[in-house]
């Protein structure tokens, strides 16, 4: 039989397995789900479409959910961020994953295809920025002859729409179908559950999708303790740059300008913050840090990284300002929070994979990191897997509901309840020594909760 996978060497497959029993030992929350369902196997007859990070813990991941029953093909969400050897174990393990990190757009989109080319179809989609989820919506729309709408990046939407016309012209009628045979979606990242919500309201979302990352198990731990760790393992990784003493400016100040920031900061950096909202400008300042415009510190920091989920937060007059050897990068889902396409003209050095040296008209030299693209899987291995045991708890537990339960939601955008977002935290005390306290029925009765949880309202934020 033809193989069914690409990847970049099917012998770094050994290396991958090894790293792949090292994760295991710090996802703790993956493999409770294994114990717990890995008999009863709640998602057989599950063909579950994956586009996300092709790492180490995303191996993890899908050997989970195969083991819970499901069939899986995989695509890369980001065209830098596969770890090669994991996705060689992966392949090797039977299940057909398309990645390479450095692939092209072009081929981005290609494989994001192929995985979905189940022999009887994929009914499941399990999507990190949305990529899966609107190639099939913006398909089924040019199959009805509607307009493609906008795709945030224009290299990414001639991508997609030549993706599209080809599927088009091999299997007449592909999108709509498959559009009909998704069960659910469930969304990892803010800039995919922010798409979600936009087609819902648009009424364009034809099933049910579970938000993940605003469990509070996901965003407020991965996009912010995971930051935290994995953003000047970035830097660093790419440039060897002394850290202490530096000025880093982090555009944003959510969840992930959050880690960033305590990220630069721990290294030693003086950090500066630009926020548009007063109440993320409050806690940053509150938390320690100069809160100004890019405008006022452009010229003499020696450290840029977006983080909005945004467009166009770092513009060409800002780069033209910056000192020799500035850095520049990304750590938010895409790369349009830096106008890369306004450099392509200027002359471009590269320095290693994913490093470039870019020089501006006044001789001024910018470092930039992965062309703008997340650097923290760029140039570095994303979070560590700990984190990421919570992060995907969440999105096992969102296949299930979904595959099992699917036709008790109308089409819309929905989040976990609490008592699951409790477990998945839950699962994860043990392995760092966390011992719990617990309430007995008085003080639960005085606080007005129940002694197991859940222990917050609704609306409680953290
Ligand atoms: P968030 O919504 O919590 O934070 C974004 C912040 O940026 C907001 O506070 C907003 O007010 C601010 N902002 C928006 N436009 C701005 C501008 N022009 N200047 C200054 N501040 C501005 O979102 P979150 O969860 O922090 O995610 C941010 C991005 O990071 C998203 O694209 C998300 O998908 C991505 N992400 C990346 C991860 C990674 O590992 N690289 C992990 C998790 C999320």
């Amino acid at each position: 039989m033809a193989k069914d996978y690409i990847v970049k060497d099917i012998a770094l497959a050994a290396f991958g397995r090894k790293e792949l029993d090292i994760a295991e030992t710090e996802m703790p929350g993956l493999m409770a789900c294994r114990a717990e369902f890995g008999e009863s196997k709640p998602l057989k007859g599950a063909r579950i479409v994956g586009s996300l990070h092709m790492t180490i813990q995303t191996a993890v991941l899908i050997e989970t959910l195969v083991e819970l029953g499901a069939d899986v093909r995989w695509a890369s969400c980001n065209i830098f961020s596969t770890q090669d050897h994991a996705a060689a174990a992966i392949a090797e393990g039977g299940t057909p994953v398309f990645a390479i990190k450095g692939q092209s757009l072009e081929e981005h989109w290609d494989y994001l295809d192929k995985s979905f080319m189940f022999p009887e179809g994929a009914n499941m989609i399990l999507d990190d920025g949305g990529d899966a989820t609107l190639y099939i919506l913006l398909g089924a729309r040019a199959e009805a002859g509607e307009e493609i709408i906008p795709v945030p990046q224009s290299e990414e939407e001639e991508a997609i729409k030549k993706q599209i016309a080809k599927r088009m012209k091999e299997t007449p009628g592909w999108f709509t179908k498959t559009r009909e045979e998704i069960q659910g979606v469930s969304e990892e990242t803010t800039t995919g559950v922010h798409r979600l919500y936009d087609l819902h309201k648009n009424g364009q979302l034809p099933f049910p999708a579970i938000n993940v990352n605003d469990s509070v198990t996901k965003s407020k731990f991965d996009n912010k303790y995971g930051c935290k760790e994995s953003l000047v393992d970035g830097i660093r990784r790419a440039t060897d740059t002394m850290m202490a003493g530096k000025v880093a400016v982090v555009m944003g100040y959510g969840d992930v300008g959050k880690g960033s920031a305590a990220s630069l900061a721990g290294a030693g950096a003086r950090v500066i913050v630009t926020e548009v909202d007063p109440i993320c400008a409050l806690q940053a300042a509150m938390d320690g840090f100069q809160v100004t415009t890019l405008d006022e510190v452009v010229g003499t920091a020696d450290i840029f990284v977006t983080t909005t989920g945004n467009k166009d937060v770092i513009r060409i007059e800002h780069m033209r300002a910056m000192k020799d050897m500035a850095i520049v990068g990304n750590i938010g889902h895409f790369d349009n929070e830096i106008q890369v396409a306004a450099l392509k003209n200027h002359k471009w050095t590269n320095i290693k994979e994913q490093v470039d040296m870019i020089e501006m008209p006044n001789g001024n030299r910018l470092i930039l990191l992965s062309e703008g693209r997340l650097l923290n899987l760029g140039n570095a291995t994303g979070h560590p897997s700990f984190v990421m045991s919570a992060s995907f708890t969440n999105q096992v537990l969102a296949q299930i509901e979904l595959f099992t339960k699917g036709d008790e939601y109308q089409p819309g955008v929905y989040i976990l309840p609490k008592h699951l977002d409790e477990k998945v935290a839950r699962l994860h005390l043990d392995r760092i020594g966390v011992k719990l306290s617990s309430l007995d029925k008085e003080q639960a009765d005085y606080i007005g909760v129940s002694v197991d949880g859940p222990f917050k309202p609704e609306h409680y934020r953290y």
